[in-house]
């Protein structure tokens, strides 16, 4: 059977190529529709074009599938780390020993930011969001590497280290942001600290005690990041791509990644589902309330941490997160009751008939938060910690576009709807 598909537009039939993926995904390739036939696609919100042909992450959403380089989510969860899988996702296979050990040297190495970066963290007011700091300094990075700033894919073999670079300095300035934001003393990271540890040693010791370093707590916040480190081509991740297919610095593409995850229906919805939470909870209401809320269109309302555009099936993520989110609260011994709240809530848009039609589930971002409560990240944190997390997916996909010989600088067109040719009317003579 032909795999060409054909158009027939204006009494003309035009070929247009397929693609099949790995996996079996179809596309139809319509790069030269525009210049072929002076049409071009429309999809707003981009649910039915695929912007690039990737090798990094695998998600089948009908399924609830997802795999970074072809190993599923839960055998990462199960037996990986989060640095291990980082170094899956960016350069595509396990590492060995010695270049596990060679990766996680690089991140002792650069974990240190340049000193003068403290007196920009001191210039942000008290109270101001982690992720705006963070964006912020992630982007001035590069302005005390003068190297880093004119380092172009291709001139020198620094990859590996400014990859290992943005992965271990986001975690410091992550954590500086934090203790910005609360007005505490900057803690310094500490060269016999694994990378989930040190993170949280920066964040919670202080000058005068070291932060005890619970293993459970060490390895759900390790899960977290694990979790979050690549979900092909979502809102952040084509961000990187794009502000990247114009050549900028790695750290600038990261910093624009950052922008698009805060919002609360990408990676601020971890924070957007505590607050949801604790609203149901203060008002004293079993959830019933709020659900009839987020039924409702003219509410302004939505169910967060549920739905997702591509998974139409339960995230597997959130199905680890859920397991892991009972058995930290039960080692840690914590009683919460937003994690009632929350159960009931999923329990109760599972058999209702306005989530089960729209094939809304509960995504990653439902249970983490609560997770994170337990360990004591404040919820300003949570987009942070999602934000670290999907650091190595943004690297691997920076570096798909510049192995890419073939990159071309992403440009989408438009149709245009605004007036057409009118003309210049002088102030005086305005109505
Ligand atoms: N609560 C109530 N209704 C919802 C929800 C929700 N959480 N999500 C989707 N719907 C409804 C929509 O109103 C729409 O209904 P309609 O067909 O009657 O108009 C239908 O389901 C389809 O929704 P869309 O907005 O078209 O779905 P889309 O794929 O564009 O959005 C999104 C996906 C943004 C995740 C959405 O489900 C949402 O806002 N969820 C809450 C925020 C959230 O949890 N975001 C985290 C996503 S995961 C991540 O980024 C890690």
């Amino acid at each position: 059977m032909s795999k060409e598909a054909k158009l027939e537009l204006e009494g003309k039939v035009y070929p247009l190529p397929t693609i099949e993926g790995s996996e079996g995904e179809k596309a139809m390739d319509i790069s030269s529709l525009r210049a072929n036939t002076g049409y071009i696609t429309l999809d707003d919100g981009y649910g039915n074009t695929g912007s690039c042909i990737s090798k990094i992450t695998f998600i089948d959403g009908e399924k609830g599938i997802l795999r970074y380089r072809g190993i599923p989510i839960e055998e990462l969860a199960e037996k990986s780390t989060f640095i291990e899988t980082a170094y899956l996702i960016i350069y595509g296979d396990l590492p060995t020993r010695a270049q596990l050990r060679k990766f996680s040297d690089l991140f002792t190495e650069y974990q240190f930011l340049h000193e003068d970066m403290k007196y920009h963290f001191e210039s942000f007011p008290m109270g101001a969001h982690p992720m705006a700091i963070l964006s912020a300094m992630i982007n001035a990075t590069s302005c005390f590497d003068e190297e880093l700033m004119n380092w172009r894919w291709g001139k020198s073999n620094q990859f590996d280290v400014y990859a290992a670079k943005l992965i271990s300095q986001v975690r410091t300035i992550a954590a500086y942001a934090y203790r910005k934001s609360r007005g505490l003393p900057l803690i310094y990271p500490k060269k016999a600290y694994k990378y989930t540890a040190n993170f949280l040693h920066m964040m919670f010791s202080t000058p005068y005690e070291d932060f005890e370093l619970k293993p459970e707590v060490v390895k759900a916040l390790d899960l977290i990041f694990l979790l979050h480190a690549d979900h092909e081509q979502n809102c952040s991740t084509s961000t990187v791509r794009m502000v990247a297919s114009s050549q900028a610095n790695l750290f600038a593409s990261a910093a624009a990644g950052v922008c698009a995850l805060w919002g609360p229906l990408h990676g601020g919805a971890n924070q957007a589902v505590i607050e949801m939470l604790v609203e149901i909870h203060r008002e004293g209401d079993d959830g019933s309330k709020f659900i009839a809320a987020a039924k409702d269109k003219n509410s302004g309302r939505r169910l967060m941490g549920f739905g997702h555009r591509v998974y139409k099936n339960y995230d597997p993520r959130a199905k680890i997160i859920k397991k892991a989110c009972d058995e930290v609260l039960a080692k840690l011994r914590v009683s919460d009751p937003l994690l009632d709240i929350a159960k009931h809530l999923e329990e109760a848009a599972l058999r209702d008939s306005y989530f089960v039609e729209r094939k809304l589930y509960p995504n990653v971002d439902f249970y983490s938060g609560i997770i994170m409560r337990s360990l004591g990240i404040p919820v300003e944190m949570f987009p942070v910690i999602f934000a670290i997390g999907r650091m190595p997916g943004w690297i691997a996909n920076y570096k798909e576009i510049m192995e890419d010989a073939k990159n071309r600088i992403a440009r989408p067109r438009q149709i245009y709807a605004g007036r057409t040719l009118n003309h210049y009317v002088p102030l005086e003579e305005r109505k």
